[in-house]
Order: structure tokens, then C-alpha cells, then sequence
């Protein structure tokens, strides 16, 4: 069952709770958008987006490359994390001091005052690009949270329970917005929806979806 889509009073400098373990920072990194768009301009060029196949051997809807210690891949063997890009065979470009300063102060303002992000996965969304529902479960300590920086085209994010079919919310991330979830929440069910076509002065068509991990032991 989904619920019609709820936009929650977002006003910048407000934080909003969706569980217990799940806020929403609203236009917490607006400040800072050009500038993370012009850093991942230059991580885009050495590792570039790419759609990866499900270990099922089905084509993913949303290019993917990503940042940090370790990134994240999906094929044949199944989804996991690497420390080297599967496609150059080089490490993965650094998390600029900027993208994990910004996650930890927002880890922070969501009460996760210990995050330790060793990996930026980042998802790029055309119009149509959807992500289905799935668990964030192949990090090693499940109790470090997610924190999920939008940026870009808005998006319906479907937030929903343990169990796959459980009751859903829709939510709408603007560009952003941070949804931080962690501890009782880590593991709940969550999604996008097909981007809508849309023009947005940072990102142009597309939508950017930057996930800060804590990926390793
Ligand atoms: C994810 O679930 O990993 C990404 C969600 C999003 O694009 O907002
Ligand atoms: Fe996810």
C-alpha cells in the first residue's frame, strides 16, 4: 500500500523526523551545491557513470560510479564493495574533504555523532530512472547510518518498512535536501520512483544522488 505523496513543511535550517532513526535535513547542503557539482565534475571524469547489471544479469536504470575508500558493484558475482573500479582498474577517486565534512555534520544533526564514511556511492538519474526497492545491507557495520545528499531534479523516494511489502510513504527530496537513516531504521525498505523530466540550473536533466557509507570494517 502507498500513501499519496506527503511534502513535509521543508524550510531550510529545520530538521524533520520521519521514524526515530530517519531525518530529513531540508536544503541542508544548498550552500554548497555548485561546489560539490564542480568536485564531482573532475570524479565523473576519472571514474566515469556506468550501468552496471544486477547479479540476475538485468541492466540497472541508474548510472552509478563512486568516491571514497571503496566503491560499490554489482554484476555476475553480486552486489558488493571494491577498493579499485571495476571498469579502470584504478583506485577510486578521493572523497573531497568537503563531501565528508558535509556527511558527518549531517550524520551528526540526525544524532549519529560517530559516522565514518569510507564510501560515496553516486547515482545518476535521467528522466525515466528509477530505483526499486531494496535494503542498503552490504556494508560491513550496519551501525553506522546512510546519509543521502540530493541533488538536481526532485524526487519521489518511497520509504517503507523491514518487510518488502509493508505500508509505504512518499517523499519528495528536492534538491538538497540530506535523509539521514541509521540504528532501528538502518534497514528498512526504500526506492525512487521514475525521475520526472525536468530542467534544474546545477545539474541540468538529471537528477544526483550521492550516498555517504561507512562500506569496510
Ligand atoms: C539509494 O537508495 O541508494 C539511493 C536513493 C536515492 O537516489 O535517493
Ligand atoms: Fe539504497
Amino acid at each position: 500500500m502507498q500513501s499519496e505523496l506527503f511534502s513535509i513543511p521543508k524550510k531550510q535550517d529545520t530538521k524533520h523526523f520521519l521514524a526515530d532513526n530517519t531525518c530529513i535535513l531540508p536544503g541542508f547542503i544548498c550552500d554548497n551545491a555548485t561546489e560539490i557539482r564542480d568536485l564531482l565534475e573532475d570524479i565523473l571524469l576519472l571514474s566515469p557513470p556506468r550501468y552496471m547489471n544486477t547479479p540476475g544479469g538485468q541492466r540497472m536504470s541508474v548510472a552509478l560510479s563512486s568516491c571514497g575508500t571503496l566503491g560499490w558493484i554489482s554484476d555476475a558475482k553480486g552486489y558488493r564493495y571494491s577498493s579499485y573500479d571495476p571498469d579502470t582498474h584504478q583506485p577510486r577517486p578521493n572523497m573531497p574533504p568537503l563531501f565528508s565534512s558535509l556527511a558527518i555534520k549531517a550524520a551528526a544533526e540526525a544524532g549519529f555523532r560517530d559516522f565514518r564514511p569510507d564510501a560515496c556511492l553516486i547515482n545518476c538519474y535521467i528522466p525515466g530512472s528509477k530505483m526499486s526497492l531494496h535494503q542498503d545491507k552490504d556494508e560491513q557495520d550496519l551501525t553506522q547510518p546512510i546519509v543521502s545528499v540530493s541533488l538536481g531534479l526532485p524526487a519521489e523516494f518511497l520509504w517503507g518498512g523491514f518487510i518488502r511489502g509493508d505500508a509505504k510513504q512518499t517523499l519528495l527530496l528536492q534538491h538538497g535536501d540530506v535523509l539521514v537513516w541509521g540504528g532501528d531504521d538502518r534497514l528498512r525498505f526504500h526506492g525512487i520512483k521514475p525521475l520526472k523530466p525536468g530542467w534544474h540550473p546545477i545539474t541540468g536533466d538529471c537528477r544526483i544522488n550521492l550516498t555517504f557509507r561507512k562500506a569496510g570494517g
